[in-house]
């Protein structure tokens, strides 16, 4: 049996700031993943830093390579047919964001886990938790063959959306909420400078479509398609008149490259109350998920686990419970605020199989207000840049 203060199921974003978090403020914890570095360290997703969460990263001394090599964008494009409007973020509101890939964010969290010397483990398997009403939960897993129990106090289920944390809460507590859409994106990454500095995000008859980008010389494109879609059916060329035609505009040129990696992902909102039970703190994608749209994914995970550090370290020094208590109703305000932003930015910018033009028009309605009125912007850069509203 080993002990250890704070048990941490998953090494995704959120398992992993949360490790560093409390590594930064004294406290021990394990984590536990089990995909292995190799796994974890290749999974491409999102990669849209709010300015506050890109600030967390430098206060907590992993910063470096976001500084140098993240870009920093003032604001975003949103296109409507061929027409484009950009929301300035900074006139707006006041704040930026960072485009860095959540994979070099995890890249640099795993080095920096590393070089602290606390334990991070890849490959287990059987992770179960065990007395998380008692004030001595103990986690179970195997790793290299061996059986293994860990005695702690808290622990933190930051184990995504097929974890084991969230099935663990007893099931007369445990309330979810959700939506599934009828479309995904089709994801590529293709070796050519963007065709713009900024994001851009597509309306069109023919679907939705974002422009966005990892470096000078990456693109990042998605493409609105079937949640199930067959990716055999889409060629390079395909993705690429698709792209070309719901990304067009006059006097623009969208430039092609090699498609490095392509895949498919489904969208869905989901969110479970309460984020809480016994000594079981649930964050992140364990606790709720968003549609791309908005960019949330990542930057929620990272508000949850900073409240979540907050509260422990608050515990740990002062003994102050209050901060614990209040985690579950305090990320789920802004879990709420953040699912309303996604769900609005998905139906306003998406079609779905059988719209009808009635859809279509209020969506280009929708649109048009945002170019027109500097409130309705003001709107969606607060909500885009993670400005809280209590
Ligand atoms: N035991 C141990 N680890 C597990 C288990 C388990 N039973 N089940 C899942 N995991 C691991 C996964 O392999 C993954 O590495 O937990 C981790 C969860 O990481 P994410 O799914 O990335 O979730 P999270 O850290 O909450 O980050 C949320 O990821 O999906 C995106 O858009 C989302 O950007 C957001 C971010
Ligand atoms: C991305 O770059 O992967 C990205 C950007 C913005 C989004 C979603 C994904 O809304």
């Amino acid at each position: 049996m080993t002990k250890t203060q704070v048990a941490i199921v998953g090494a995704g974003p959120a398992g992993l700031t949360l490790a560093q978090l409390l590594h930064v403020a004294g406290i021990d914890s394990v984590v536990l993943e089990n995909r292995s570095r190799d796994y974890v360290e290749a999974r491409i997703r999102a990669g849209v830093l709010e300015h506050d969460v890109a600030e967390l990263y430098e206060q907590a001394g992993v910063g470096g390579r976001m500084r140098r090599e993240g870009l920093v964008h003032t604001g975003v494009e949103l296109q409507s047919g061929t027409e484009r409007h950009r929301i300035a973020f900074d006139e707006l509101v006041g704040k930026t964001i960072v485009v860095y890939g959540q994979t070099e964010v995890v890249k640099d969290l795993i080095e920096a886990r590393l070089e602290s010397g606390r334990p991070l483990h890849f490959e287990v398997s059987d992770v179960s938790l065990h007395e998380l009403e008692s004030e001595r939960p103990r986690v179970r897993y195997v790793h290299d063959g061996a059986e293994q129990e860990l005695e702690c106090q808290f622990v933190a289920g930051c184990d995504g959306f097929h974890g084991v944390s969230r099935p663990s809460i007893a099931a007369d507590v445990l309330r979810t909420f959700g939506r599934d859409y009828p479309y995904g994106w089709l994801g590529i990454i293709a070796a050519v400078a963007p065709s713009h500095d900024e994001l851009v995000y597509a309306h069109t008859e023919r679907g939705f479509a974002l422009l966005s980008m990892r470096s000078p010389e990456l693109s990042r494109l998605y493409l609105q398609c079937a949640p199930d879609e067959d990716l055999d059916l889409w060629p390079d060329e395909r993705i690429w008149d698709e792209l070309q035609s719901r990304l067009g505009v006059d006097g623009w040129t969208l430039h092609e490259g090699p498609i490095l990696e392509k895949g498919v992902t489904p969208m869905r909102s989901f969110v479970t109350e309460p984020m809480q039970w016994g000594r079981l703190y649930l964050a992140g994608d364990a606790a709720h998920i968003v549609p791309p749209t908005g960019a949330k994914g990542l930057n929620l995970a990272v508000r949850d686990v900073a409240a979540l550090a907050e509260a422990l370290v608050a515990w740990y020094r002062d003994g102050h419970v209050g901060l614990l208590d209040a985690y579950s109703e305090t990320c789920l305000r802004r879990v709420w605020r953040a699912e309303h932003f996604s769900w609005w930015m998905t139906t306003m910018l998406h079609r779905a199989p059988n719209s009808d033009e009635f859809t279509l028009r209020l969506q280009q309605s929708q649109l048009r207000y945002l170019r027109t009125s500097p409130a309705a912007a003001r709107s969606l850069a607060e909500n885009y840049v993670g400005v809280e509203h209590a």
